[in-house]
């Protein structure tokens, strides 16, 4: 009786939901986050597989601080004040799936206190302190999927040290203090998607630093301190799969050199955009020809060489914008035959070449907004029959062009900011948005006057047309008829004068005889 009673008093102890928490038993959760705990609850339910604990004191788990009889799959200790995690913190939890550290004050991997977490899939450890990993730090957590090391301070990183990690898809290294990349840093990652080395410092790599990582399809080294030296040739010779190489925001002069791209056979998006970048080199990207976006955006770029883009011709998206570009000379784009987007904004250009686009059959949006083109040539977008948005604003040009316009389908066009003259070409060119001739829109209001110094500050749908200072053919017609009705008035009315003197001559005469 007194055994019984005990026990149960133990089932109903270890079944309770401790005060600090709510638990649900139909989603198999505790919640007792923001509690201001310092300690992890003791007797959780037996039911609970996700339990968070995040926004508390708790600054230290000591060893076994869950009992054997839980069955967590998921724990989370978000921004509490974690420093150290024991040897065997979560020797029981042999099930956990899940465990978040994040925004804690770690300063190590906690190898030991995790280790025996064998199913472990996702471990988030970003926003701590950690200085340093040290090899094999994971190797016991071999089923290691998602693994986020973001923002701590890791500037050391040993050769081996993902030992074990066969199958880690994800690893977020951003936001740390790596300087550089050793031969056997990132050995063993050999099923990595996708590797976010962003915010780092790194300048240096291996040649061999990325031929581990075979199944890579995404690698990011956005804001480092990389320089064309950075990249020893053949560096991607094994990154076959990559798709995505993310480069903005470093010290580069060039576009790296084929010596260095080779290898990256499956190359669709190449960003490059914020460097130093001044010279698009001829046929310097004939090696990447599966490349179907390329950001060169921010950068000083002034000149594009004859057949610099050569080879790409699955290209669809190039960007350009926010360079020193002077102008736009034929056939630089003529291999683009898949562009669909192309971006020229935010440069100096001044003059574009009339045979620019000719090639461009594609292209869908063409943005030249902010340079300062004076003029373009009427037949500029001839063969673009599929430009669907076209931005001319904030440029220098005085004089529009219907043939611009006319020739695609459902066309918008920005025209705004340039100094328009409101004479004879604007009303055709206004004329024929009014009519209907094309499918093309233009918001009309935007569109100001410049000159002639009356209209000035004038947007053009509130201009009579009389006012334009155009006399179209139609004018021209009825005033030289006019003219010549008038010079044959004055004819005839000469003639008749003559004939009137005559008369009066030979009334004279006859009066005189
Ligand atoms: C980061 O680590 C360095 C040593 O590598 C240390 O001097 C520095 O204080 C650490 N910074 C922080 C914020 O912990
Ligand atoms: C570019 O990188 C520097 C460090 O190299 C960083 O301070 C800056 O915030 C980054 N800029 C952007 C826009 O990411």
């Amino acid at each position: 009786m007194m055994i019984f009673f005990i026990t149960c008093l133990f089932i109903t102890v270890n079944g309770q939901c401790p005060l600090v928490c709510s638990c649900d038993d139909h989603d198999k959760t505790a919640n007792c986050g923001n509690q201001e705990l310092d300690a992890v609850p003791e007797n959780l339910p037996w039911f609970v597989q996700d339990l968070t604990l995040s926004e508390n004191q708790l600054t230290r788990i000591p060893k076994n601080a869950f009992p054997s009889k839980n069955n967590l799959l998921m724990v989370n200790f978000r921004n509490n004040q974690l420093v150290d995690i024991a040897d065997g913190a979560f020797a029981d939890q042999k099930k956990l799936k899940t465990l978040t550290f994040s925004n804690n004050q770690l300063t190590r991997v906690p190898t030991n206190g995790i280790s025996s977490a064998k199913q472990l899939k996702e471990l988030f450890l970003d926003h701590n302190k950690i200085q340093m990993i040290r090899q094999k730090a994971l190797y016991e957590n071999s089923q290691l999927e998602w693994l986020h090391l973001a923002h701590n301070n890791i500037s050391m990183i040993a050769g081996d040290a993902f030992s074990g990690l066969n199958q880690l898809r994800f690893l977020n290294l951003e936001g740390n203090q790596i300087k550089a990349i050793g031969a056997r840093v990132l050995a063993h990652l050999s099923s990595c998607v996708i590797l976010d080395l962003s915010s780092n410092l790194i300048k240096l790599i291996h040649e061999d630093a990325f031929k581990p990582l075979s199944a890579a399809n995404t690698l990011k080294l956005d804001s480092n301190k990389l320089t064309d030296n950075s990249f020893p040739s053949n560096v991607f010779e094994r990154s076959s799969k990559l798709e995505v190489l993310t480069l903005t925001n470093n010290s580069l002069a060039m576009i790296p050199p084929p010596e260095v791209l080779n290898g990256l056979k499956s190359l669709s998006t190449l960003s490059l955009s914020a460097n130093q970048i001044v010279l698009v080199k001829t046929k310097g990207m004939t090696s990447i020809s599966t490349l179907r976006r390329l950001h060169l955006d921010e950068n000083r770029i002034t000149i594009l060489e004859p057949e610099s883009f050569d080879g790409l011709k699955n290209l669809k998206e190039l960007d350009l914008s926010n360079n020193k570009i002077k102008s736009i000379n034929n056939h630089r784009f003529d291999d683009l035959v898949d562009l669909e987007k192309l971006d020229l904004a935010k440069n100096t250009i001044s003059s574009v070449e009339s045979a620019s686009f000719t090639k461009l059959h594609n292209l869908k949006e063409l943005d030249f907004s902010k340079n300062k083109i004076e003029e373009l040539d009427p037949e500029i977008f001839l063969y673009n029959k599929k430009l669907h948005q076209l931005s001319l604003n904030n440029n220098h040009l005085k004089i529009p062009h219907v043939n611009w316009v006319k020739n695609s389908d459902h066309l918008s066009v920005q025209l705004d900011k340039n100094p328009w003259t409101c004479g004879c070409h604007m009303v055709v060119f206004l004329n024929s948005f009014l009519d209907g001739r094309h499918s093309a829109t233009t918001v009309l209001n935007q569109i100001i006057c410049d000159e002639p110094e009356e209209l000035k500050g004038h947007p053009v749908n509130d201009i009579d047309e009389g006012h334009m200072h155009c006399w179209q053919e139609v004018d021209l017609l009825w005033d030289a008829a006019v003219f010549i009705w008038f010079l044959t008035l004055i004819y005839i009315m000469r003639k008749w004068r003559i004939l009137q003197l005559c008369c009066c001559c030979f009334a004279r005469r006859s009066k005189t005889t």
